[in-house]
């Protein structure tokens, strides 16, 4: 059966608050009329497909059951792009993964955004098992939630099956509110899916594009060579790609993973179809769909040889 395409905001002039500093694209935040909550609008970089992956990737995380910021397409003015819903409200304050991993891993640099090796799993294990921003010395008695590991591994298979390869230090964090004399912490959801399912490829024409990996059946090698923001040896010269990330880590904390790699029975070839055949079709090409129903259901099938 066919199904009602995704609804798309048309942003109004007057609903704008503030351009948002953090991250390489161009972006603004919103709030309608009718709405209590702020909205994050992110224009896509020219010829890419971040907007349309912004949302796929947060249908996937809803059936998947794994937190996530709510995703909208939008339009701002004649240009189509994504609005991510704000989580950062009812106090909770947003620190990034930089900021924590500074507090708690010697040498660790906050700044360093390209080649961040130091960016590994076990770093980050270690930075949110008691999380602790460099710069607020009086969280120290945080009540943490026990949360944080286990739904960090969520993102990393979410990561695996929509092939983000840019979940660096300023694509995820913890939120923290003040309760009375404590504050409180917990994972935020997960947010910026952009760089992900082949969103950068042309769909033709020379090179690399999705026609020819489609045609040659080269979606899985594509898959493979994909460098995420996430290092396994601070001494890698790369980020391993989304899946191998899962393949190495699983095996070291099958605990933690049991749990999303199970959820995964809910995605099949038809359910990662109708998450992709929503998208308007004057948003998408067919081989932008294509593709991104292809890489979908390679990483998902690597990944269930990884059920424990
Ligand atoms: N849903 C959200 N709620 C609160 N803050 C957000 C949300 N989404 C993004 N942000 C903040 O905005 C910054 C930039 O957004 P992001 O989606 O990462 O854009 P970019 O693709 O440019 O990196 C993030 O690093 C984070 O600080
Ligand atoms: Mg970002």
């Amino acid at each position: 059966m066919p199904q009602p395409n995704y609804p798309v905001i048309q942003i109004q002039p007057e609903w704008v608050l503030e351009p948002e500093a953090l991250g390489s694209k161009q972006k603004f935040w919103f709030r309608s009329e009718d709405k209590e909550t702020e909205w994050l609008f992110k224009f896509p970089e020219p010829n890419t497909g971040q907007h349309w992956a912004e949302k796929i990737a947060a249908e996937v995380a809803e059936i998947l059951d794994i937190p996530h910021a709510r995703v909208e397409l939008a339009v701002f003015q004649g240009t189509p792009g994504s609005a991510t819903e704000s989580f950062a409200r009812h106090g909770w304050q947003l620190f990034h993964g930089n900021q924590i991993l500074a507090g708690k891993v010697l040498g660790y640099d906050p700044q360093k955004r390209f080649q961040q090796s130091d960016h590994t799993l076990t770093n980050i294990f270690a930075a949110i098992s008691a999380a602790l921003p460099v710069e607020q010395p009086d969280l120290r008695n945080a009540v943490w939630s026990a949360r944080a590991k286990p739904q960090f591994t969520e993102y990393l298979v979410l990561d695996a099956v929509i092939g983000n390869t840019d979940r660096h230090h300023e694509n995820w964090g913890v939120l923290l509110r003040r309760a009375g004399a404590e504050w409180q912490g917990m994972p935020a959801p997960t947010f910026d899916h952009a760089s992900s399912l082949g969103r950068e490829l042309l769909d033709s024409g020379r090179g690399l594009s999705r026609e020819r990996l489609l045609r040659e059946r080269r979606v899985g090698p594509y898959s493979e060579r994909a460098r995420g923001g996430i290092f396994w040896e601070t001494t890698d010269r790369h980020g391993l790609s989304p899946l191998e990330l899962v393949r190495r880590a699983v095996p070291l904390y099958p605990e933690l993973f049991r749990p999303a790699l199970t959820r995964l029975e809910r995605l099949d070839r038809q359910r990662v179809q109708d998450i992709v055949e929503p998208v308007p079709a004057d948003w998408i090409t067919t081989l932008q769909r294509q593709f991104a129903i292809e890489l979908m259901y390679y990483n998902y099938n690597e990944l269930l040889k990884l059920r424990l």
